[in-house]
């Protein structure tokens, strides 16, 4: 059979890594992957050096879309998908998660009754004000078959009306909700173990002891000074108290954000403080070295905050609400929203918390395995 997978932006890159891997080790007689890379993302370091790292075949399409607004950049994705499918004629199309790459692959495949394959379906956050939750929703809506990594994400669309006992054939019309752990769980496990061998970020930033790890990028974080003012606040405030560095890999929204957003006073302390070490975006193997020599995680972002988890270390939650619930519920990451006090507060709680327990809530490390054998039995 032949499957077109859409990527775009880095989380879905690195993702996308589990089903290739898989196909190629497992399903290569029974799929033909056919990769289109919109082109969300494109600097070197934000796209291009996950694919020989993570072995993940060249595209096939880049579309080349770039940056822009929400209406204008899915337009340009969703034309260009269409064209795709309309001469590649696949069996089936898979989309990762919920960015603006998500649903347009999403609505190109539907509107042309191809069948559409939904990694990490059933997440929810329950604000729509987040374009992602309006790219999953929609995305899960038109889906044939729905891959939800955790037990919330069930839940979750049954109260949309999915019926989790439906038997086949499955169509648009008539989908298969399939609960099958996290795809990025295999991927965390998987390139943990060379990720020590090959990454040299700790060394080369001098770090030895305890520090944390930050990521920003939400856009609501980002682009309400605000709020970027409060979480940059907080992150000194805790780094000198504690004498701890913070190591930040920085996405490119939020270097272009501070520039705008922050006051002349914050970025001097920023510059001048020894303990934070704002740096250019790392490779998936050097994030991983950082999440597992780290002691604590503050993140906004929901693969970093998962991987905290996966890693097993507390973290704070830079947003007012989370779809991973499962790690907020057992105590392992707090939600802090944009306020500074709480994220002094939640330090101090959860830095000195020795009780935390980490149990197996995202599945064994096959996911993808499972979701392409599911692909292969009903979509072929
Ligand atoms: C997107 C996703 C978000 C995901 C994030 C992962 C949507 C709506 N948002 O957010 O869900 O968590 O990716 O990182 O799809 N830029 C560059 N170089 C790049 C990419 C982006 O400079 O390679 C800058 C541009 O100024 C761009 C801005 O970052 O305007 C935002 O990029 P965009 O892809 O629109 O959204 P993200 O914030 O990255
Ligand atoms: N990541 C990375 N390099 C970085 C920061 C993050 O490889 O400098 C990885 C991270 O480990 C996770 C993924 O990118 O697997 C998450 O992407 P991001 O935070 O951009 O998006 P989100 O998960 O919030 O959609």
């Amino acid at each position: 059979m032949k499957i077109i997978t859409i990527i775009g932006a880095r989380p879905q890159i690195i993702k996308s890594a589990a089903i290739s891997r898989a196909i190629r080790n497992h399903f290569s007689t029974e799929i033909k992957e056919i990769i289109v890379h919109t082109g969300q993302h494109y600097d070197e370091n934000m796209s291009e050096v996950f694919f020989d790292e993570l072995s993940i075949p060249r595209p096939d399409y880049n579309l080349n879309v770039g940056s822009g607004s929400h209406g204008a950049q899915t337009a340009r994705m969703l034309e260009g998908i269409e064209n795709i499918i309309l001469t590649e004629k696949p069996d089936a199309l898979v989309v990762y998660g919920d960015t603006n790459s998500t649903v347009a692959g999403g609505l190109a495949a539907s509107k042309l009754h191809v069948p559409l394959v939904h990694i990490e379906a059933g997440l929810r956050s329950f604000n729509k004000k987040m374009p992602e939750e309006v790219n999953r929703i929609m995305c899960d809506h038109v889906s044939t078959l729905l891959f939800s990594p955790t037990a919330k994400g069930i839940e979750n669309l049954e109260k949309e009306g999915f019926n989790l006992n439906s038997v086949a054939p499955f169509t648009i019309d008539h989908p298969k909700v399939y609960h099958c752990g996290d795809i990025m769980y295999d991927n965390s496990i998987y390139f943990s173990k060379v990720s020590d061998q090959n990454s040299k970020l700790l060394a080369e930033l001098g770090i030895e002891g305890d520090f944390i790890l930050s990521t920003i990028h939400r856009n609501n974080n980002t682009d309400e000074p605000d709020r970027l003012l409060a979480i940059f606040g907080a992150l000194i405030e805790i780094a000198e108290e504690n004498k701890i560095p913070v190591v930040l890999p920085l996405h490119p929204r939020t270097k272009k954000m501070m520039e705008l957003n922050l006051t002349p006073e914050l970025s001097a302390q920023l510059t001048s403080s020894k303990y934070i070490r704002i740096i250019p975006p790392v490779s998936f193997f050097d994030v991983i070295a950082l999440e597992k020599n780290a002691s604590f995680i503050v993140t906004d972002s929901g693969g970093v905050q998962k991987e905290a988890f996966f890693f097993e270390k507390p973290c704070i939650i830079l947003r007012s609400e989370t779809e991973w619930v499962e790690i907020v519920e057992n105590g392992n990451a707090i939600l802090c929203d944009a306020d500074k006090n709480r994220i002094l507060i939640a330090y101090k709680k959860l830095a000195n918390n020795k009780d935390l327990t980490y149990p197996q809530l995202f599945g064994d490390g096959e996911a993808a395995t499972f979701i392409c054998q599911e692909i292969v039995k009903h979509l072929s």
